[in-house]
């Protein structure tokens, strides 16, 4: 067995044996939820009042929605709505933070840089987002010189997933990059511009344009691992050696904050790192089947914006409403990746990540066990790597081109919820879902890969929490479940699917105890930006 197939077995959750982790929680060791780079430069970057003038449908609407020009607002407004806060939430004296992309535990790992050329009202260079004084930390002063877009790039602190969470932390810091992918897909759709991940990048070239392979600075502090480079604009982005050319005679400044006195090592996360690092730049294989299927169904003229900023992950769900199938169906339909369209508009690659759902409460639909092949391809090989008694049947009433499959009518709320760590957010909630990755192409040739599905599976979940929230109920991604429990009911093959994530969307019952906080109420005297606020339809 090779070592990714290894790690990913180790780090499996059985019902008698979970993942080795850290067996309870070092508070004393707690880390700091915000990256700081002491000594570099600060940008107050202004915050978004009221309203973007784009609503949720228009970001699937062939008419598109007119870019912005790129400006330190408008690009402050970018990285506020996708990884800025949304919320501070109070419990007994304790009082934590909470941002719109979602973040397995609370943790966020996820880091974001601008590097951009020179623009209106922000100087050119490799700039830090914080997140919690929305601001940028200049990282490096450099002569970058294009036009056309800005480069945004992701690291993960793993130790912020690993006090937590051990051993399986690196999925889950995977996951929370793949969300955040799909968070800045979403953000920057509503500001009409195009998207897309550079994968003619490679890692040590992300760690050298972000400043997170300069050790000295990092001296004492938790290393941050390169995860994935988007070009944001509508321009084409400058090659990598270009903008590594113009780097080299940068100036550098700020040293990164510890975030934690103390820690335990979980010497299998830095392994995996090592072995599913992209040494070297190979192109995505170009998708064939994005353009065949019709546009998506309208369902919600709510701001872009709002649904982004009101984004909660649902606790518990009420265990009695039930999810139109019309809305049931739009939900998935936007689990399809079609061009031009957040997220899937980031990546080329074809889909290798296919929900198995479990029905619960939608109108019109036998509960069960169904399943959702991306693409016509994957219908085949996911009926012969499962069990051969499943039906297979297509849904009355499902339209033509979505292709839902139910494999077996069955009460499933106590099964999804015992195969998810017995979590009854799988059961009480309208459907929840298992996300099946294609695992036999991942191997030393393309060892990348491992990481790719579960920023795949982690994107999926973002589209299921957006949509979620403009069809009024919520989600909650669920990373704790136990992954042969579910391979053996579904008899799957594992050699060629594993199961990576679940998912679960229904009526969330919001917790009263909890005090909630506007999200930059902390910031009094900054700047809005101002936005032209038009009156939507309700
Ligand atoms: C990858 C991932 C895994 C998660 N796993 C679970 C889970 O197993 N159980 C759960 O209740 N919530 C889970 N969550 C939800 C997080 O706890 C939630 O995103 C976080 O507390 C932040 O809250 P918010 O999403 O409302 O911003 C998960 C979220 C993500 C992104």
């Amino acid at each position: 067995m090779d070592s990714i197939r290894a790690y990913h077995e180790r780090s499996k959750h059985h019902p008698e044996r979970y993942a080795p982790g850290p067996g309870g929680l070092d508070w004393d060791s707690q880390p700091d939820p915000f990256r700081r780079y002491a000594g570099a430069p600060e940008l107050d970057l202004r915050l978004l009042s009221g309203e973007l003038p784009v609503c949720w449908d228009d970001l699937s609407a062939p008419v598109g929605v007119p870019a912005q020009a790129m400006t330190a607002d408008s690009l402050a407004c970018l990285l506020q709505l996708s990884l800025g806060l949304s919320a501070w939430k109070t419990y007994a004296g304790n009082r934590w933070a909470l941002r719109n992309n979602p973040s397995s535990g609370n943790l966020h790992p996820t880091e974001g840089y601008l590097i951009c050329p020179a623009l209106p009202g922000l100087p050119a260079g490799v700039h830090h987002y914080r997140a919690d004084r929305h601001c940028l930390e200049r990282r490096a002063t450099a002569p970058l010189a294009w036009s056309g877009g800005v480069l945004l790039a992701l690291t993960g602190i793993h130790w912020r997933e690993a006090w937590k969470y051990g051993m399986r932390a690196f999925r889950y810091c995977q996951h929370d990059c793949g969300h955040a992918l799909a968070a800045l897909s979403y953000a920057a759709a509503a500001l009409g511009w195009p998207a897309r991940q550079l994968t003619d990048w490679d890692d040590v070239q992300i760690a050298a344009l972000t400043g997170t392979a300069r050790a000295a600075d990092f001296a004492g502090a938790e290393a941050e691992e390169p995860e994935a480079l988007v070009w944001i604009g509508p321009g084409s982005a400058p090659a990598a050696g270009e903008v590594l050319a113009m780097l080299a005679g940068a100036t550098w400044a700020g040293q990164a904050n510890a975030l934690s006195a103390g820690h335990r090592d979980w010497p299998d996360i830095p392994a995996v790192a090592a072995a599913t690092r992209k040494l070297a730049a190979v192109q995505a294989v170009q998708a064939t089947t994005l353009n065949a299927l019709p546009p998506l169904a309208p369902v919600s003229r709510a701001p872009v914006s709002h649904l982004i900023r009101t984004r909660r992950s649902a606790q518990s769900f009420d265990g009695v409403t039930a999810l139109g199938a019309q809305a049931f169906y739009r939900m998935l339909d936007a689990l399809l990746p079609r061009t031009g369209i957040p997220p899937w508009s980031l990546v080329d690659a074809v889909p290798c990540v296919h929900p198995v759902l479990f029905v619960h409460r939608v109108d019109g639909l036998d509960p069960g066990i169904y399943c959702l092949p991306r693409t016509p391809a994957a219908l085949a090989e996911l009926r012969d790597a499962m069990r051969p008694d499943w039906l297979w049947a297509r849904v009355p009433g499902c339209p033509e081109h979505l292709p839902l499959h139910l494999l077996a009518p069955l009460d499933v709320r106590q099964f999804a919820a015992e195969v998810s760590c017995h979590q009854e957010i799988a059961a009480d909630s309208a459907f929840a879902l298992a996300l099946l990755a294609r695992f036999d192409d991942i191997g030393p040739a393309r060892p990348w890969l491992y990481r790719q599905r579960f920023w795949e599976a982690g994107m999926l979940g973002q589209v299921l929490y957006l949509e979620a929230e403009a069809a009024g109920v919520q989600g909650t991604g669920i990373g704790c479940y136990f992954d042969d429990a579910v391979h053996r009911a579904l008899g799957l093959d594992t050699t060629r699917f594993q199961d990576i994530y679940h998912f679960t969307v229904g009526k969330a019952v919001a917790d009263a105890r909890l005090g909630n906080e506007p999200a930059y109420a902390h910031l009094p005297g900054r700047a809005c930006l101002p936005v032209r606020i038009d009156p939507w339809a309700s």
